[in-house]
C-alpha cells in the first residue's frame, strides 16, 4: 500500500497532520485505557476531546505527543510513521502538550522554566530572551503570571498559566491542552480561545480536552468522544448539541431520564425542612484580624474577619492568586500567619500543626491535590487513611492497622464516589486525574467532620461526578456541618453558597447572599473595583 496515496488533497496540502491508527494502550496492571482508536488530526483545526473521568483522554494524547508508547497501533504523519523517544523529540517534530499535572521545575521561576524548555544548538535560551518572549506571549494570550517567583510558590492556577505559556513559547504545529480552562477566569478563557483561533487560522492544529460542553461547542470545529477507551463519536461541532455529546459520553442506557448535563442548580437537592443556620456569636470557624504573608514576602491575606456557621456554606469567589490559597493554608496549619486569631469550635488553631487541626473535626480538600492531597506512590488504601489513621475501627492490638477493614472501607469509597481503579491495592498514580480527586473528596467527606474546608472541590471532575460532589456538600450542610468553599468557578460559588465573599488582594470586597449580587457587580469586585452601591454584609 502506498501510504501517501490518500494523504493529500488535490491542492497538494496534506489532509492531516498526524493520524492515530488502531491505537491501544494496556497499562502494566492490565487496565485497557485506550482501545483501537483511529483518529486524524487536521491542520487548521481545533479538535475537542471529551469523555468522562478515566475515559482515556490523557492517555491517548500522551501517546500522540510521544510521552507514552502505545501497546498496539501507530501514529503516522503524511511523511510516514512517527515514533517519539521522548517529549522533546515530539516537540522537535512540532507537537507540544500542556499537562493536566504540571511538568514544571518547582524551584525555578517562570522565565527559568521557559528558558530550560528551549534547547538551542549551543545551550538554553538566555533568561532575558525567555522573559522577552514571555512578556509578548502574556500580551497575546491574556494570561499573566509573575515571572520572577519560583513556580512552586505560585497558586495552582498560576502554575497552569505558566505551563500554557511554556508550550506556547515553542512554536508547535500541534498544541494539546489537557483541561487548561479549569483554572482560568472567564475573561482569560475568552482571551486564550481568541489566541487558539488565531493559531488555527495560521495553520496549526489544536486538541482541547475539557469537561465543559459549552466551551467545547464554542471553540472547536470537530469533537471526538471517548467512552471507556473507545472512540464512540467523531462529530462536527456545528452538527451536535450538549445533549448529544452527553449521550455519547455516558452511553444511551445511563443517561435515560437524567438530562442533568450542565450546572443546573435547580436539580441539586434542596431540603425544604432545613433550618436556617443561627448566625450568632462565633461560628464553628471564627476568624478575626487574620493577616498572612505570601511566599513573595508580600501580605497575601489582610486583616480578614469572618465566621462560618453550622448549617451553611460560606463561599469565597475571586480570581486565583488573591490570597485564597494562603488563607486556606493558614487555616489548615500549613502556613504560619503574621497575626490574628482563628478558632474551630472555640479552640485556637493558628500555630497548630495540620494533624492537631484535623483532629478538631476538620476535613480539608486541598487545591493542590498532587502535592498535599495524595501520596502518588502509595496505594489507594494507604491514601484513603491519610490523616484518619486514628480511627478506632482501623486499629488493632498494639496499634497495628487492620488492613482488611481498610480495604473494605476503600471498596465502599470506590463504590460511593464512582472511583475507577483496579482495586484498593492500586497505586494512586495509576488513577486518572478526576479519579484521584474523587479519592480525596471521598476520604475527607467520610471523616464526618464539623467543618469542611473545600478548595476547588470539583476541579477536573466530569459533569456527573461534579454534580455528585456538589449535592453531597449541600447534604452535609443540611446535616449541620459548616462548609468553607473556595472556588475559582464562580457559577459553583453562586449555586452552592448561602453567603459568599469575593476576595481581591487579600480582602473581601463584599460579603452577602448570592441572590443579592448581580453578575456585573461581581465582575467588578473580582477585578478590585468598588461600585457605588456596595452590598452590605
Ligand atoms: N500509569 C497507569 N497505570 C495504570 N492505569 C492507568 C495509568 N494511568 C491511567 N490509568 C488508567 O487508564 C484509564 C484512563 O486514564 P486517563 O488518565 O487517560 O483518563 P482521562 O480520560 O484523562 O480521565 P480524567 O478526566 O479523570 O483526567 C483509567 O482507568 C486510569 O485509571
Ligand atoms: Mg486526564
Amino acid at each position: 500500500m502506498n501510504p501517501t496515496a490518500q494523504t493529500t488533497e488535490p491542492g497538494g496540502e496534506p489532509k492531516y497532520f498526524i493520524r492515530a491508527e488502531g491505537i491501544t494502550k494496556v497499562y502494566s496492571d492490565g487496565t485497557v485505557a485506550v482501545k483501537d482508536v483511529d483518529l486524524e488530526i487536521h491542520p487548521r483545526e481545533i479538535l475537542g476531546l471529551l469523555g468522562e473521568n478515566g475515559a482515556g483522554k490523557t492517555t491517548l494524547t500522551k501517546i500522540l505527543s510521544g510521552l507514552l508508547p502505545p501497546t498496539k497501533g501507530r501514529v503516522v504523519s503524511p511523511r510516514g510513521p512517527v515514533r517519539f523517544g521522548s517529549p522533546r523529540e515530539a516537540l522537535e517534530f512540532g507537537i507540544g502538550m500542556v499537562h493536566q499535572h504540571f511538568a514544571l521545575v518547582g524551584t525555578f521561576t517562570a522565565a527559568e522554566n521557559v528558558a530550560l524548555s528551549h534547547r538551542r544548538p549551543f545551550g538554553r535560551l538566555r533568561l532575558s530572551e525567555a522573559k522577552g518572549r514571555l512578556e509578548e506571549l502574556m500580551d497575546a494570550s491574556g494570561l499573566h503570571v509573575p515571572l520572577d517567583v519560583p513556580v512552586e510558590r505560585l497558586a495552582v492556577g498560576e502554575q497552569q498559566r505558566v505551563e500554557i505559556l511554556k508550550v506556547l513559547s515553542r512554536d508547535v504545529d500541534l498544541l494539546i491542552l489537557d483541561e487548561p480552562t479549569s483554572v482560568l477566569t472567564p475573561l482569560e478563557v475568552d482571551e486564550l480561545f481568541a489566541l487558539l483561533r488565531r493559531l488555527k487560522e495560521g495553520g496549526k492544529s489544536i486538541i482541547l480536552i475539557t469537561h465543559k460542553l459549552k466551551e467545547v461547542l464554542a471553540i472547536t470545529d470537530r469533537i471526538a468522544v471517548l467512552r471507556r477507551g473507545e472512540l464512540v463519536g467523531d462529530v462536527e461541532a456545528a452538527q451536535t448539541s450538549p445533549e448529544k455529546l452527553a449521550r455519547l459520553m455516558v452511553g444511551e442506557a445511563l443517561i435515560a431520564g437524567k438530562e442533568a448535563i450542565e450546572l443546573r442548580t435547580e436539580e441539586l437537592p434542596r431540603h425544604e425542612a432545613r433550618r436556617e443556620p443561627r448566625r450568632e456569636g462565633p461560628g464553628v470557624l471564627h476568624v478575626e484580624g487574620l493577616t498572612v504573608r505570601g511566599d513573595a514576602k508580600k501580605i497575601a491575606v489582610k486583616d480578614l474577619s469572618f465566621d462560618v456557621y453550622a448549617g451553611e456554606i460560606f463561599g469565597i469567589a475571586g480570581v486565583e492568586g488573591n490570597g485564597q490559597t494562603e488563607l486556606v493554608e493558614a487555616l489548615t496549619g500549613l502556613r504560619v500567619p503574621v497575626k490574628g486569631t482563628a478558632t474551630i469550635r472555640g479552640v485556637e488553631i493558628l500555630g497548630k500543626d495540620p494533624r492537631e487541626i484535623y483532629r478538631l473535626g476538620v476535613a480539608h480538600i486541598p487545591e493542590d491535590r498532587w502535592k498535599r492531597g495524595l501520596i502518588l506512590q502509595f496505594t489507594l488504601a494507604e491514601n484513603a487513611i491519610l490523616g484518619v489513621q486514628r480511627w478506632k475501627e482501623f486499629r488493632g492490638p498494639l496499634s497495628f492497622l487492620r488492613w482488611r477493614k481498610i480495604r473494605e472501607h476503600v471498596r465502599a469509597l470506590m463504590k460511593r464516589f464512582g472511583i475507577q481503579a483496579t482495586g484498593p491495592g492500586a497505586p494512586a498514580k495509576s488513577l486518572s486525574g478526576g479519579n484521584q480527586q474523587k479519592l480525596i473528596v471521598g476520604r475527607e467527606l467520610s471523616k464526618d467532620p464539623a467543618i469542611i474546608i473545600a478548595a476547588q472541590p470539583t476541579r477536573g471532575l466530569d459533569i456527573s461526578a461534579a454534580q455528585y460532589i456538589r449535592a453531597l456538600l449541600l447534604e452535609m450542610r443540611d446535616a449541620g456541618r459548616a462548609i468553607l468553599l473556595v472556588s475559582a468557578d464562580l457559577d459553583e460559588v453562586l449555586a452552592l453558597s448561602d453567603r459568599m465573599a469575593i476576595m481581591y488582594e487579600g480582602r473581601f470586597m463584599t460579603v452577602g447572599s448570592p441572590a443579592g449580587l448581580d453578575r456585573q457587580a461581581i465582575g467588578m469586585y473580582m477585578g478590585g473595583v468598588v461600585s457605588a452601591s456596595k452590598e452590605g454584609a
